[in-house]
């Protein structure tokens, strides 16, 4: 009744901001994301016969509003197996954790992955999503690899992979700028923007546009049109963000000075652009070629604590005994 599951965390380049429906986490918006091959979560998942609860450790740590989140996931997945008993579960990631990282995309995608394997299920991948969903919206896309699209279909979602790694090779480097947890988490915030920004119901109205021109270029390789239509649907959220009561805002200093020296080198012709989700860290999506002069520019930045290089990686899956 146990086994161990690794994940990728994902970014999204036209991104998630806002609920349809708090019931079974529903978002109002479709989503774009590559998966960052370079960055890990491993989850280990162990359901002892006849215990009450779960314990829930995350890096060693436990933290209430993660453990709820996790037991909820859980309970669907125990659920369709048709047992009670309480789990054990301890995750690992190899990078700062709730930072801005995706850290609960690829914790509800592993945490998802490691307990189906450990209670015997073999769920249909859309079920597997769903209860993914409910962990983390960003969480369905980490169960695939490379380039995913999670879109809005009837009554639920739908996840498909647009690109595997090797269709196109894109290289990820993320500038760390702020290694703490942030204040708000993205669920909070989201439930303040919908509230409170105005702008919040024409960053709804205005998505299908950027997610369209997204879908295309990955579609046709085209790199600088994906370049426009990410930074564009970037900069919308984060007004969104801005125009929040209270304002959420998630940029260091260091983030803004490392989105105009991406701005800067593309302008000189370097295959880059930026992306920044709800937190401190930028993340410079760069044709190979360019990934080294990239992250040597991102290095010399003032404020930046670390710079990670990530190749596109795979979808979630489970470890082999002694792996
Ligand atoms: C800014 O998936 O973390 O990264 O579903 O409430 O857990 P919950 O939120 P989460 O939000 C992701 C927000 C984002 C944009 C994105 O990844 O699409």
């Amino acid at each position: 009744m146990q086994a161990v599951a690794t994940a990728h965390p994902n970014v999204a380049l036209i991104k998630y901001w806002g609920k349809r429906a708090t019931v079974g986490n529903l978002p109002a918006t479709g989503s774009l994301s590559l998966a960052l091959g370079g960055l890990s979560t491993e989850t280990r998942v162990r359901f002892e016969a006849g215990r009450q609860g779960d314990r829930v450790l995350l890096d060693d740590r436990e933290d209430a509003e993660t453990s709820a989140r996790v037991t909820a996931c859980l309970d669907l997945l125990r659920g369709e197996a048709g047992v009670t008993d309480g789990a054990v579960v301890e995750s690992r990631n190899d990078f700062p954790t709730g930072a801005g990282l995706a850290s609960s995309a690829s914790g509800f995608a592993a945490l998802v992955v490691a307990a189906a394997g450990a209670l015997g299920l073999k769920l249909p991948p859309a079920r597997l999503a769903e209860i993914a969903r409910n962990g983390s919206g960003s969480a369905a896309r980490s169960l695939l690899g490379g380039i995913v699209l999670l879109k809005n279909v009837g009554t639920g979602t739908d996840c498909t992979q647009l690109a595997a790694p090797a269709d196109w090779p894109l290289e990820i480097v993320v500038a760390v700028t702020a290694t703490g947890q942030k204040a708000i988490s993205s669920r909070q915030g989201m439930a303040l923007s919908e509230q409170t920004s105005p702008y919040y119901p024409a960053w709804v109205e205005s998505h299908a546009t950027d997610l369209d021109a997204g879908i295309a270029a990955v579609r046709n390789r085209d790199f600088p049109a994906l370049a426009e239509f990410s930074e564009h649907n970037c900069l919308k959220m984060h007004a969104v963000m801005l125009s929040t009561r209270p304002p959420l805002i998630y940029w260091t200093p260091a983030t803004l000075a490392c989105l105009q020296r991406v701005r800067a080198l593309r302008a000189d012709g370097v295959p880059v652009f930026y992306t920044i989700d709800a937190g401190p860290q930028l993340k410079a999506v760069c044709l190979p070629e360019a990934a080294g002069e990239v992250a040597t520019a991102l290095a010399a930045i003032d404020g930046v604590h670390q710079v990670l290089r990530s190749p596109l990686g795979a979808g979630a899956r489970l470890r082999a005994a002694g792996d």
